[in-house]
């Protein structure tokens, strides 16, 4: 039993059949467990012929894929998906040597309201686990690779309940340091993740092993980025923490094709709290117009808990960014840009932009703690103290 199985039982109880995932991990809609367990050896063979078969005896037919329900529609593009990013791998695209998959594809993303094609959820969180489970090497590192997202999505479906609450919250309200709180509870997921990725997966492995499986492909004269986890929906946290208002023209062009990958009430979202102002201004705007030298108990205690969770997706990132840079250095890289379609320049414009944010609410907060010096002339009580965080954008 793995962390993911101990903490999953809690969002399965929601009516959201995109979260029902013990319910999808034991769908077999296209009687594919046979043939996906022989995947691994194709894809060490390259033996694209049998891929091809392999990938057009589990296409259903017109009657059959319209009467799937969203958790068994989910499972088929999951087994249509391994089958797509091998063929891939090998240099065939996939829906050229079998066009009968591509109105499948169309209709399965119409039903389940997602991209016509896998995605990360696809290949790790509704992966069946043991015997069952679908892999392109079968590679012990890459069911690694998969255990390190499945541990996080919970905790993410989770950080979106307690972002979603302090998007409506002020931080004179004692209740933004709380929600601000258990999203940092949620969000330590993804260092652990990262944690048990750098101790069990080798960058070599990722570069030469797996990346070339996600590889975007061609549906229907539109191209469609492979199962990365790039698209671990992080941004959400992001989004109601800096990103709404402080962001950078990179960053927002990443998100804007990630969220495209995402389930469709992260989608809303993003849609609802775009360009809203985001917690570290309202913060930094509170802050700045305290003529006091002690801020409020709760102002003060809202920005500690801000830094806490910004310091928390800092750490995150840090340690991502040194095993993505091993992994596209020049010795080991077979592509310039990652799975999720972005250089690594782009994991250091957002580890910039999350470490800015953290020293600016950890600044301004001990900058109104610390004593006024005696030379100091008194600050007018009816004036806001000089603020550059109130104006301040940050820039990467
Ligand atoms: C060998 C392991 C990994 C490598 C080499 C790697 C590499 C990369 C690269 C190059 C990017 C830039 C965007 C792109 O892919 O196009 C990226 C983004 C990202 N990756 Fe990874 N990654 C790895 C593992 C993980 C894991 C285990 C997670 C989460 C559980 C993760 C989460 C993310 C997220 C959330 C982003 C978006 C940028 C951000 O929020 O900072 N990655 N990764």
């Amino acid at each position: 039993m793995t962390l993911y199985d101990l903490v999953a039982p809690a969002i399965e109880g929601r009516y959201e059949p995109r979260y029902r995932i013990a319910g999808i991990r034991a769908a077999d809609p296209l009687g594919a467990d046979a043939t996906v367990a022989a995947v691994p050896a194709m894809n060490r063979d390259a033996d694209i012929p049998a891929l091809t078969v392999a990938l057009r005896r589990l296409v259903p037919d017109h009657d059959r894929t319209a009467s799937l329900s969203v958790v068994d529609a989910l499972a088929a593009v999951r087994d249509l998906g391994l089958l797509l990013g091998s063929l891939k791998r090998h240099g065939a695209e996939p829906l050229a040597a079998v066009p009968e998959a591509l109105p499948v594809l169309q209709e399965l993303a119409r039903r389940t309201d997602m991209v016509p094609r896998d995605t990360v959820h696809h290949y790790t969180t509704w992966n069946p686990l043991g015997d069952r489970q679908r892999m392109y090497t079968g590679e012990q590192m890459e069911g690694h690779l998969q255990n390190a997202v499945r541990m996080v999505f919970p905790a993410l479906v989770a950080a979106l309940d307690t972002c979603d609450e302090l998007a409506g919250l002020e931080p004179y309200d004692p209740r933004f340091a709380d929600a601000l709180d258990r999203t940092g509870q949620h969000v330590q997921a993804m260092v652990d993740s990262i944690d048990f990725t750098v101790a069990q997966v080798s960058p070599e492995f990722f570069a030469r092993g797996l990346r070339p499986y996600f590889e975007e492909i061609d549906v229907a004269g539109r191209d469609y980025l492979g199962p990365a986890a790039a698209q671990v929906p992080l941004w959400l946290v992001d989004l109601t923490l800096w990103q709404s208002d402080r962001s950078s023209p990179e960053y927002d062009a990443f998100l804007d094709e990630s969220v495209l990958y995402s389930l469709p009430s992260w989608r809303a979202f993003h849609a609802a709290h775009r360009g809203s102002t985001s917690a570290v201004s309202k913060l930094s705007a509170a802050i700045s117009w305290e003529s006091t030298p002690r801020l409020p108990p709760v102002l003060a205690a809202s920005a500690v808990s801000a830094a806490r969770v910004l310091r928390i997706l800092k750490t995150f990132r840090a340690r991502h960014i040194g095993i993505a840079r091993k992994a596209y250095s020049d010795e080991l890289r077979l592509y310039d840009a990652g799975s999720g379609g972005a250089p690594i320049a782009l994991l250091r414009s957002v580890l910039d932009l999350t470490r800015d944010n953290e020293t600016l609410v950890r600044h301004a907060n001990v900058r109104m703690h610390a004593p006024v010096p005696v030379s100091a002339p008194p600050r007018s009580a009816s004036r806001p103290a000089p603020a550059p965080l109130r104006e301040k954008r940050l820039t990467p």
